[in-house]
């Protein structure tokens, strides 16, 4: 897992969460705005895919009737394991979101809300459509809805490299033979790689849900969907 082993706990808070960038600072608010305003809150599990450390989960238990959290990167659990602690509707499970529907068979899950933030979905080692496929199949099954939130490939050449170059101490060096901007692609030297959507992604990706868009935030650098199913 080349790309996540950049990703520590403390590495992610100083870098990206403290990052000196209005863009990003807006972004997190954005989607944490989105979060505390869906509505009937306390009677849906809330599923975090690729939670991290648990940026947000302190307000998800808040306003959840239950939140499971779902990561695979041992460094980022131990920090998730020890803020779950705090809260008793939270569950921490140590996975692979390409599993998630097998992942959440056991589980107590009632009209779930899953949600893949700060474009994590563009970061997934594989193939990224056998994650909204499984999304898709959890959100049929329980009665659910996704939300999901995607950087703008047409951003990547105007900000995105700028903003890579202040996240240099986690994600490495931009490896400018790799990334193309033009097709929303950064690599870098250490092997960190993640996807920026295009308008057509976008669209396929509401397609392919087929279901009812109940919000989409656009702006020029990020898009966050929210999807009934
Ligand atoms: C960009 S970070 C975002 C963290 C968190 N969602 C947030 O908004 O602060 C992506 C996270 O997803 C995790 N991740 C990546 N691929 C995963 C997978 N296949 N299954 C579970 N977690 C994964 C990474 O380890 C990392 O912690």
């Amino acid at each position: 897992m080349k790309g996540m082993r950049q990703y520590t706990p403390e590495k992610y808070i100083r870098t990206v969460e403290n990052i000196d960038d209005s863009i990003v600072q807006n972004y997190m608010q954005v989607e944490m705005d989105l979060i505390r305003n869906i509505k009937g809150s306390k009677d849906k599990t809330f599923i975090d895919l690729g939670a991290g450390y648990g940026r947000v989960l302190h307000l998800l238990a808040q306003i959840a009737r239950n939140v499971i959290a779902i990561e695979i990167n041992p460094a980022m659990l131990s920090e998730l394991r020890k803020r779950a602690r705090k809260h008793r509707n939270v569950k921490v499970i140590k996975g692979d979101m390409l599993k998630l529907y097998k992942l959440l068979e056991k589980e107590d899950v009632k009209n779930p809300v899953l949600l893949i933030l700060q474009n994590t979905l563009g970061t997934i080692e594989g193939d990224y459509r056998k994650v909204l496929n499984q999304m898709k199949l959890v959100a049929k099954r329980y009665n659910g809805e996704v939300v999901i939130s995607m950087l703008k490939s047409e951003s990547l050449r105007s900000w995105g490299l700028k903003m890579y170059s202040k996240l240099k101490a986690m994600v490495g060096e931009v490896d400018l033979e790799k990334t193309d901007p033009i097709n929303g692609f950064f690599v870098s030297k250490t092997g960190y790689a993640s996807r920026w959507w295009s308008s057509d992604d976008i669209k396929q990706i509401k397609d392919f849900f087929g279901g009812n868009v109940t919000k989409e935030i656009l702006t020029p650098n990020f898009c966050i969907l929210e999807i009934k199913i």
